[in-house]
């Protein structure tokens, strides 16, 4: 491996941003004698709904929960359609399949990796219900063509924000005056963590009531408060619901991480803003090229190799970098190829062009808050040194 002077100390692809204010929260929370859903996640659901400036925050035991309530609050399901994306993580497409409803993929824009509004509208059938695009690794869709077609069809349209808490479509915040749902993750990777957790937000007064009943076993209003003084034990169940809602401990994270979300994202900007700078001046990778409707998150810093200037692959190009001490992740093996949608569906290799040749291309990149300014210099110089060793 050339004479690249590799550090000692492995840098992983990620890791959570926790300081001593989450910390002392989770500590009183614990001292609070309520651990379960509590006030805490009462807060942390008005709080979020503030910083979007959104009606309803539905706090949740992960975005899967929000993406998978979203489509039943609509009730879709068997003999439905709905459209998404293959460049996305699983769960956006298996909740699709839990309610009963197909799940028909649609393939990406190249330029950002999200769902393109013109191949949405090819896959539209009399049996379409709802379109979920995912603002992929926290660019965002095309959101007005994509509410276009929506508007046109009549269809729902449940956004998979798990990669976009922060990010802007022309200069809104996704999940700022939603016209149908947005699911946020706070998975331990996520821009705010919560361990685990997610949030579905609306503006729709039906659907937070609904989702609200659905994600706390179907029960009745606020029966989460029926071991209060004031709270009353008796309750319904008004449909066989879920055991999905969010709990204090979680809460209690996600409120400190919120508040600190500022800072965080500014640390993300400073080391995206560095990586663009550097990866644009080397020709054999293409940095994540962010279109003017755009503001991104930098959930994930996505580079895609370019394989004609390369003697190695992007598989190869990963372990050249766990050699250099770097660790990596790629967003995302397409759902369409994976062997459930294959069996079930009918998908093949060659059925989405741009998302195969994506993910032949992409690596994810170390990025996140607390790495240093030398960490993100040595990720440059190791991609770098890779490059130069296996230019053609
Ligand atoms: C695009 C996307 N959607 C949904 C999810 C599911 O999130 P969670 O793990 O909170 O259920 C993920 C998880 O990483 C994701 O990347």
């Amino acid at each position: 491996m050339s004479q690249f002077p590799v550090r000692e100390k492995f840098l992983p692809y990620n890791v959570p941003d926790i300081t001593d204010l989450e910390i002392q929260e989770v500590i009183d929370t614990l001292r609070s004698g309520w651990l379960a859903k509590g006030p805490r996640t009462v807060e942390f659901e008005k709080r979020f709904a503030a910083y979007l400036g959104a009606k309803h925050a539905v706090a949740v035991n992960s975005c899967t929960a929000a993406l998978h309530v979203a489509l039943l609050s609509q009730d879709i399901g068997p003999g439905d359609e709905v459209i998404t994306t293959p460049m996305t993580f699983a769960s956006t497409a298996s909740t699709i399949v839990h309610t009963g409803a197909t799940p028909v993929f649609a393939d990406i824009d190249p330029r950002t990796g999200c769902i393109d509004p013109a191949e949405i509208e090819k896959k539209v059938t009399p049996r379409t219900k709802a379109i979920v695009p995912v603002h992929y690794s926290g660019q965002v869709c095309d959101l007005d063509r994509i509410y276009e077609i929506a508007d046109r069809y009549g269809l729902f349209v449940s956004e998979d924000a798990a990669h976009a808490l922060w990010s802007r479509y022309k200069g809104r915040l996704i999940g700022n005056r939603l016209r149908g749902t947005a699911s946020y993750s706070f998975y331990a990777t996520k821009n705010l963590c919560t361990g685990e957790g997610g949030m579905l937000v609306t503006d729709n007064d039906a659907i937070a009531e609904r989702a609200r009943v659905l994600t706390c076993h179907g029960m009745s209003k606020n029966a989460w408060n029926r071991y209060a003084k004031g709270g009353t034990w008796k309750y319904d169940i008004a449909e066989p619901g879920f055991k999905y809602n969010m709990f204090d401990i979680q809460a209690a994270l996600g409120l400190r991480q919120l508040e600190r979300l500022e800072e965080m994202q500014a640390r993300r900007l400073k080391i995206a803003a560095r990586f663009q700078e550097a990866f644009g001046a080397i020709d054999a990778v293409e940095a994540p090229s962010v279109p003017d409707y755009a503001t991104h998150s930098w959930h994930l810093y996505v580079l895609k190799i370019v394989p004609e200037l390369l003697a190695i692959d992007r598989d190869q190009f990963i372990v050249e970098l766990n050699a250099r001490n770097v660790g990596t992740s790629v967003h995302f093996i397409p759902v369409h190829l994976m062997s459930a949608y294959r069996n079930r569906f009918g998908y093949q290799e060659g059925d989405f062009p741009h998302t195969e040749a994506h993910f032949d291309r992409i690596i994810s990149l170390p990025l996140y808050p607390t790495m240093t300014e030398e960490d993100t210099e040595y990720v440059i110089a190791a991609v770098r040194d890779i490059v130069e060793t296996y230019h053609r």
